[in-house]
């Protein structure tokens, strides 16, 4: 997905600066070309070799060498890069940056770049709290830069608060906003996530594994580019996403009613829910007891197949289901996309423990109405979430 993308990964010293290995890692498995630039600070913290091995390109840590011969390295890069990314970014170079400091390769880069910068800043609570911090931030913000919330929890300098560097695997997907323009602003997306509930009695239930990161990644990448999301979602442990109006359902016959009810409104509709397919044919008012029971019996009734109706229905929205397998992937999704009659549907391994529920990674294969099928290799949640819109988007405009 970040293919033919120059990326420069700005790090500063501080010990998040670990993190930035691993989210170089993300970014060349999603196909960038990557450019490191560390300051001396850095260098303490992770030796340049590490992120020279990975990237695959020198490293740059001085102004002043001359860069292939005979052009200027901190230009150079600048010009190059689609965007510019800063992780872990410390209160000194956002301070440098604001006031107009370009004393070493990495500031003088940003300042010499028009490509998009986004900062992730890292820092002890009190120093993110302190007003000269918050007004360089302000300051940058008003110019364009973008800035990626520190998260909280135990901070390496003993404090508890805001302040660690996100995961990399959010740093990843947050920063992909930045390369990808609003193209699917006149979209209205409906999406499913997570799993059902089907109670047995008042105290239990039968369900699955889903987390709903699949459906969230998915709600999260179409708004952020721009278009109208509704995500309805089962049961999960996840905060709606921004900028998404999150409906929330338990069962699968409630999920069948929402998704009937807002499907007028969709041109796209993407069903990434792992709906029960069968729900207990009786709900018992009170706790079932086990006394004088040694086995137990529940009969079970079919749920509606909510893709299907939708198939069903003639609707003028672009459909997209998921397929859930663990054994012929290919052969059991091409009969869902036949039998419920979609656009496009995604097989999903879910036998393997990095892909499919729970994991924050997945590996799917595309498969489309016209026959073509595209593999897309193991990648975080947030960019098959990408790619998939990047399809959609070119289904919908053909
Ligand atoms: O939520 P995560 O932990 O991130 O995991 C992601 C995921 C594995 C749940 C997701 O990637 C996925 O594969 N979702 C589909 C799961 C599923 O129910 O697959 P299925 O093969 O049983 O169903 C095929 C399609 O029909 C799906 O689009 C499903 O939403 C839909 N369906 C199924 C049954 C039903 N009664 N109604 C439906 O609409």
């Amino acid at each position: 997905m970040l293919k033919g993308k120059t990326i420069v990964l700005g790090v500063c010293g501080g010990i998040a600066a670990y993190k930035a290995v691993e989210l170089l890692r993300l970014y060349k498995k999603a196909g960038a070309d990557l450019h490191v630039i560390m300051t001396a600070a850095a260098q303490k913290f992770v030796t340049p070799l590490t992120f020279q091995t990975l990237s695959g390109n020198p490293v740059h840590t001085e102004l002043f060498d001359l860069f292939q011969g005979h052009e200027i390295g901190h230009i150079s890069l600048a010009d190059r890069a689609d965007l510019l990314v800063v992780a872990p970014a410390t209160a000194n170079l956002i301070g440098k940056v604001a006031n107009g400091i370009a004393d070493d390769l990495l500031s003088t880069t940003i300042m010499a770049t028009r490509a998009p910068v986004i900062f992730a800043p890292a820092m002890n609570t009190n120093m993110l709290e302190n007003p000269v911090y918050c007004s360089n931030q302000a300051r940058l913000e008003t110019f364009g830069y973008r800035f990626i919330e520190p998260s909280t929890g135990d901070l390496a300098c003993g404090w508890q608060g805001k302040g660690k560097l996100p995961d990399p695997a959010q740093l990843f997907s947050n920063s992909l906003t930045s390369l990808y323009p609003a193209d699917l602003s006149n979209e209205t997306f409906l999406i499913t996530a997570g799993p059902t509930r089907e109670e047995i009695d008042p105290v239990r239930y039968l369900s699955n594994y889903s987390s709903g990161k699949m459906g969230y990644a998915i709600a999260r990448a179409a708004a952020e580019r721009g278009a109208k999301v509704v995500l309805i979602s089962g049961p999960t442990a996840l905060d709606p996403p921004r900028g998404v109006e999150t409906l929330y359902v338990v069962s699968a016959q409630q999920m069948n009613g929402a998704v009937l009810e807002r499907a007028h409104e969709a041109t796209v509709v993407i069903k990434a829910a792992a709906v029960a397919d069968y729900r207990p044919l009786i709900r018992a008012d009170g706790k079932v007891k086990k006394e004088g029971q040694e086995t137990w019996s529940l009969e079970l009734e079919k749920n509606p197949d909510i893709l299907a109706t939708l198939g069903q229905m003639g609707l003028k929205a672009l459909l997209v289901g998921f397929a859930a397998e663990t054994d012929d992937l290919i052969g059991n999704a091409r009969k869902k996309l036949e039998k419920k009659n979609v656009d496009l549907i995604v097989a999903n391994d879910v036998s393997r423990v990095d892909a499919g529920f729970e994991a924050d990674t997945n590996a799917v294969r595309l498969l489309f109405r016209d026959g073509s099928e595209e593999e897309l290799p193991l990648l975080p949640k947030s960019a098959v979430a990408n790619i998939l819109l990047d399809r959609i988007k070119t289904l919908c405009d053909a």
